[in-house]
C-alpha cells in the first residue's frame, strides 16, 4: 500500500502533509511512503532526508497521484490531478468542503474515499488528529507577534530612570483555542490582557491564563451541547457593543478570533466601535476569511481608518509553515494509524467509527 504526496501550488500554501519524521512512522506502520522530488526543500528539509528513512522520491507528480492508494495533502488537488487520482484510493486533506464542493464531488464519482480534517468530531480520540486545534493554537501565538511587530509602542510596563512606560492593553474576542493562546502569548509577552466569549465556560480558562474576562450580563445559555457558541440574539448584540464601547477606547490592541462553526463569522466591531479606538491601535482579525468580526475586515489587507490599522488575516500558517507542518503531518499521520489495518494489511474504513464516519464525505 502506497502512501503518496506531492507538492502545494506554493504560493498559495506552504504547508507539508509529510515530514520525514512522519514519514518514518508510517513506514513503521507497513506502508510505502513517496513524495514528489524536492517536495519539503522550500521548508528546508532535503530530499536526502526523506530518503534516509526509506521514502521513495519520484520526478513526477502524476507517478504519484497515478499510484497512491492513499494521497495525502494540505488542500483540495487542482482539477488536473483529480483526472489522475487512483480509481479506489483514498484522499485526506483539509479540503475545505462548502468550497471545493464540485471538485469533492468529482472525486467521489471516481470511486474515491475522501476526507476532510476539519470535519473531526472534538472527541478525546480524536485530539492527537485535531487540525483545526494544532493550526489555530499556532495562530493565536503569531496573531500576538504580529500585533507587537506592528504596534509602534512597546508593549511591556519599562520602569526606567527616565520614567516609566505603561504596558500595552490587549483585548482578544473569542476565547477559543486560537483566542487562548493569544492570552497566554500577550502576558508572557508582558501585555495587560482582557478578554470576552459569549460562553460562560470559558471565563475560567481565560483567568487561568492570568486574564480578565469582561462579562456580557445575560440569561440565555450561548452555549451548545457539543461545547460550541450559539449564534448571538439581538439583546445580545446590543449588551456586547455597549460592553465593548468602554473596552475599545481603553485598549491598543485588538485580536478577533470570535467563531460560529459552519456560519459567516459574527460582526461583533461595527463601525462606529471601530473608530472609538484611539489612532495607532491595531485590530487583528483571525475571522477575516470568513467575513471578519470587524467592519473594515478585508482578508490579505491592512485597512487604516482614522489611524487605526484594521489587519485582515488570510493565510497566516503561510507564515509559520514549517512548525505547521510539523503538527499537521503528526494529525494526518494519527488519523492513518486509525485507518490502516495491520492484520488487514489494508485501509479499514470502518463507519462505526466516529472519527472515520464523520470525516469521510458522502457526495455535497
Ligand atoms: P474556536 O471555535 O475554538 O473559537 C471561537 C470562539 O469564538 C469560541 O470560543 C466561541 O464561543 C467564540 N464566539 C463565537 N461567537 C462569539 C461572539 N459573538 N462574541 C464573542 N465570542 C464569540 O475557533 P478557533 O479555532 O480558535 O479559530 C478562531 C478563528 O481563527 C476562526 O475564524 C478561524 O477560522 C481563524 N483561523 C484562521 C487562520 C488563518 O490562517 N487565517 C488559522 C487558524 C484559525
Amino acid at each position: 500500500m502506497i502512501v503518496g504526496s506531492i507538492k502545494e501550488d506554493i504560493t498559495l500554501e506552504k504547508r507539508v502533509s509529510i515530514t520525514p519524521e512522519t514519514a518514518k512512522n508510517i513506514i513503521g506502520l507497513g506502508l510505502k511512503v513517496c513524495v514528489e522530488k524536492n517536495y519539503a526543500t522550500h521548508l528546508g528539509i532535503k530530499d536526502d532526508e526523506f530518503k534516509n528513512f526509506g521514502v521513495e522520491i519520484k520526478e513526477n507528480s502524476n507517478e504519484i497521484i497515478n499510484y497512491s492508494d492513499l494521497l495525502v495533502k494540505v488542500s483540495c488537488p487542482k482539477k488536473n490531478e483529480i483526472n489522475g487520482l487512483k480509481q479506489k484510493s483514498i484522499l485526506i486533506g483539509m479540503l475545505n468542503p462548502s468550497k471545493n464542493k464540485d471538485d469533492i464531488n468529482n472525486i467521489i464519482k471516481k470511486n474515491i474515499n475522501v476526507f476532510s480534517l476539519e470535519l473531526l468530531p472534538r472527541i478525546t480520540r480524536a485530539q492527537s488528529m485535531d487540525v483545526l486545534s494544532s493550526q489555530s493554537n499556532l495562530a493565536g501565538y503569531r496573531a500576538v507577534v504580529d500585533c507587537i511587530f506592528e504596534f509602534e509602542k512597546a508593549v511591556p510596563m519599562m520602569m526606567t530612570a527616565a520614567g516609566t512606560v505603561p504596558a500595552a492593553k490587549v483585548l482578544v474576542i473569542g476565547a477559543g483555542v486560537a483566542g487562548l493562546q493569544a492570552i497566554a502569548t500577550a502576558k508572557r509577552l508582558g501585555a495587560v490582557v482582557s478578554a470576552t466569549d459569549v460562553r460562560a465556560a470559558s471565563k475560567e480558562q481565560v483567568e487561568s491564563l492570568g486574564g480578565k474576562f469582561l462579562t456580557v450580563d445575560q440569561e440565555e445559555n450561548m452555549e451548545t451541547s457539543g461545547g460550541y457558541a450559539k449564534e448571538a440574539s439581538e439583546d445580545y448584540k446590543k449588551k456586547q457593543a455597549a460592553m465593548m464601547r468602554d473596552a475599545l477606547k481603553k485598549n491598543d490592541i485588538v485580536i478577533c478570533t470570535a467563531l460560529i462553526p459552519g456560519k459567516t463569522a459574527p460582526r461583533i466591531l461595527t463601525e462606529d466601535l471601530v473608530k472609538l479606538m484611539r489612532p495607532g491601535s491595531i485590530i487583528y482579525d483571525l475571522a477575516a476569511e470568513q467575513g471578519g468580526n470587524s467592519a473594515y475586515s478585508d482578508a490579505g489587507k491592512t485597512n487604516i481608518v482614522e489611524g487605526i490599522k484594521i489587519i485582515g488575516v488570510k493565510s497566516l500558517m503561510n507564515r509559520l509553515p514549517l512548525t505547521a507542518s510539523s503538527l499537521y503531518a503528526k494529525n494526518l499521520f494519527s488519523f492513518i494509524r486509525n485507518l490502516y489495518s495491520k492484520e488487514k494489511k489494508d485501509f479499514n474504513i470502518n463507519l462505526e467509527d466516529e472519527i472515520i464516519s464523520k470525516t469521510l464525505i458522502k457526495e455535497i
